[in-house]
């Protein structure tokens, strides 16, 4: 994985027909997806559940871009090496899921990923001052981790833009999760997001027997994106 801060789309295959991983993953990547996001929920740390490592390592064969999984569990450390063996390249872990958050991201570099961390909506951006030579990743939940298809929380964008000042010259992606669309995606990117995860807006519409929407949608956050980060620059 290379860094840089160029806008990246990554679809949540929360959104998925789930049923039929392997190709949504195949179709996402061929309209377009710069990354696949993993969305990984326990029933307790979140109200709901979806799948373990063995999913993972399942549709790892269908994905040849980075596989950017979301643990939204808790405890969280005693499934980091199952997961980075079913072959996650980042793995993020919540800044709220247990005391020791430190330790945890140490674990994750360990297992050879690189090391995420998401932050809740009410979790201000000062969560991350002490850990910021251990993350490579850090993932604004711009809605209450659970479910998809929920909206936006606006009062997020100044904490992208705190963050954005935090981080400076380190090569650590800021990543927004929650209610992404062409319309809230040039929020982010200009106050300094580049990584922007989007479920129901990247599915709507399409299927992985008629994927056309899916390439049209990605494009469409894509070429929001694009502009606010050149207006940014500018
Ligand atoms: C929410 C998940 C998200 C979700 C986003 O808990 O972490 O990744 O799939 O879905 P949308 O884009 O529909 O808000
Ligand atoms: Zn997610």
């Amino acid at each position: 994985m290379t860094f840089d801060r160029l806008p990246k789309i990554a679809p949540s295959i929360l959104s998925a027909d789930f049923a039929d991983f392997g190709r949504e993953c195949e179709a996402i990547e061929a309209e377009g997806a710069d990354w696949v996001h993993v969305d990984v929920m326990d029933g307790h740390f979140v109200p709901n559940i979806t799948f373990g490592p063995p999913l993972v390592r399942a549709i790892r064969r269908h994905i040849r871009t980075v596989m950017d999984v979301h643990l939204m569990i808790a405890p969280v450390d005693p499934y980091i090496g199952a997961f980075a063996d079913a072959g996650a390249d980042v793995i993020t872990a919540h800044a709220e899921a247990g005391p020791h958050l430190d330790r945890t991201l140490q674990a994750i570099r360990a297992a050879g990923c690189k090391a995420g961390v998401a932050l809740n909506p009410a979790t201000p951006a000062e969560a991350i001052a002490h850990v910021m030579d251990r993350i490579d990743l850090v993932c604004v939940m711009t809605v209450n981790p659970g479910f998809g298809g929920q909206s936006f929380i606006p009062a997020m964008v100044p904490k992208v833009a705190r963050l954005r000042e935090m981080i400076g010259d380190r090569p650590i992606h800021i990543e927004i999760d929650g209610g992404v669309t062409p319309e809230t995606a040039p929020l982010v990117v200009a106050a300094g997001a580049d990584v922007l995860v989007a479920g129901s807006a990247v599915f709507k519409g399409g299927s992985v027997g008629r994927p056309g929407p899916y390439g049209a949608n990605i494009r469409a956050i894509r070429e929001a994106a694009t502009a606010a980060c050149r207006s940014h620059a500018a």
